[in-house]
């Protein structure tokens, strides 16, 4: 259901990433990031692609860059498999703590978090510009074993 994904796969996150959000980011920006040292990809399938988490990765640290899934199929468990591999990846190397940023709105996401056992660490006012309501951004850690 999930495998790893490379620069080849930047135009279905760029798809993927638009269903998701206001602000997507392109194939150009796919492309680059998932060239950089300590960028991965894990993509789920549910059976045609669904979903993705980015997440990058700094001596013994790790940051959810993004994570998405289809509207289409959301609340069928991907998003938690999605994290859940991304993190056991994390923890099967020597990363020691993730961290990551969510807007303080996302409901769907802080319960993902929190399902997981991320801790809010800190919040940023105002964080969302460019989203109505300007939402603040929580900052969310879970110390990994
Ligand atoms: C957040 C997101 C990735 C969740 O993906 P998903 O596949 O629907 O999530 P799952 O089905 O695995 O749900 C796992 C848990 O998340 C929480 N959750 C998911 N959708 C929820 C919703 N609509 N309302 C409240 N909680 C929700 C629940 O705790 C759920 O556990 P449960 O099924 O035991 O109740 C998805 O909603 C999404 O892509 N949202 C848009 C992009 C986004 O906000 N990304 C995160 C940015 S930080």
């Amino acid at each position: 259901m999930t495998r790893l994904g490379g620069p080849d796969d930047a135009a279905a996150l760029a798809t993927i990433h638009a269903a998701a959000f206001p602000s997507p980011w392109g194939e150009s920006a796919f492309a680059t990031l998932l060239s950089q040292a300590g960028v991965s990809a894990i993509l789920a399938s549910a059976p045609t692609l669904a979903g993705f988490v980015l997440t990058r990765a700094v001596i013994d640290e790790a940051e959810i860059l993004t994570l998405a899934v289809l509207p289409a199929v959301r609340q069928r468990g991907i998003g938690h498999a999605l994290m859940r591999e991304a993190l056991r990846r994390m923890g099967a190397t020597h990363i020691g703590r993730c961290f990551l940023e969510v807007a303080a709105d996302n409901v769907a996401a802080l319960a993902l978090y929190r399902q997981l056992g991320f801790e809010t660490t800190a919040t940023r006012t105002g964080y969302y510009q460019s989203r109505a309501g300007v939402p603040d951004a929580i900052v969310m850690e879970k110390r990994l074993a």
